[in-house]
């Protein structure tokens, strides 16, 4: 399945390069929240390829929700938790930065990720208990120990003008930090502290199909996942903290202030 995976992120990654920098008919989900044809598009491959292969896997796809397999008797078994593309107002302004995401629960744990950054042609991938690689060789989260060597990284949520205090937290960090990135794409910012690109990762109302693969990269790279306060992440329940392990008591100190 992770084959299916990296084969199946590729195509879609495909499509969307093809399609990018075009003239694209872009909708508004909300004030800021955009879909373009290109989402769709993405999306329907995705998963018209998992009712081919596995018919009796559930679904769980940012534009079209969640979708019962053919089986009831196996749902949720086996989940695919898919974000089509990941980036879409970079996507929509030509911004190189975006990625496709897939990851794979069985009985309610994450087994296999997989983020793909068609710009660069970079296949993240991990499953459980295998370790994360990046274009089939073993990755792992860098070795900074102190907040104020660290390049961390993090995301604005749609509704971030209603969140003061997002920008306490930015604040805070920005004052602590070595800096501090916003890329836009958030399965792809994971994908980078797994690679130690980045030191640590935060964001507020991230949805699943945003961290489910990302965080089992981190994970599996040798980093550490939770929610704010140091409790274990639910993908279905944000905030998210992601680092290299050693800077994350530090990270959330910052988060509790
Ligand atoms: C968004 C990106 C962004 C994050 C937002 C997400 P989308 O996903 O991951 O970095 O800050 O919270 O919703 O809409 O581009 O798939
Ligand atoms: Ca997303
Ligand atoms: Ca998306």
């Amino acid at each position: 399945m992770l084959n299916f995976a990296i084969q199946t992120a590729r195509d879609a990654g495909s499509l969307l390069a093809e399609r990018f920098g075009r003239a694209l008919q872009v909708t508004n989900k909300s004030e800021l929240d955009l879909v373009t044809e290109s989402d769709l598009a993405s999306e329907r491959l995705i998963i018209d390829r998992i009712k081919t292969y596995y018919p009796r896997h559930a679904i769980l796809a940012e534009e079209s929700g969640a979708s019962n397999p053919e089986d009831r008797e196996t749902q949720n078994e086996w989940l695919w938790i898919i974000d089509p593309l990941d980036g879409t107002t970079n996507y929509a302004h030509g911004y190189p930065c975006f990625c496709v995401s897939m990851g794979l629960e069985h009985n309610g744990r994450m087994e296999v990720g997989v983020v793909y950054d068609p710009m660069r042609d970079e296949m993240f991938t991990a499953e459980r208990g295998a370790g994360a690689s990046l274009n089939g060789r073993r990755i792992q989260v860098s070795a900074v120990r102190h907040l104020a060597g660290a390049l961390l990284c993090t995301g604005f949520p749609y509704d971030v003008r209603e969140r003061s205090e997002f920008a306490r937290h930015f604040a805070n960090f920005i004052m602590n930090a070595q800096g501090v990135r916003r890329d836009g794409a958030a399965a792809l910012d994971l994908a980078y502290v797994a690679c130690g690109r980045f030191d640590g990762f935060w964001e507020e109302g991230l949805k699943p199909w945003d961290v489910a693969a990302g965080a089992l990269l981190v994970e599996e790279a040798g980093g550490r996942v939770s929610n704010y306060a140091g409790g274990p992440l639910s993908i279905y329940v944000p905030p998210i903290v992601a680092s290299n392990g050693l800077l994350h008591e530090q990270m959330m100190h910052v988060l509790s202030v």
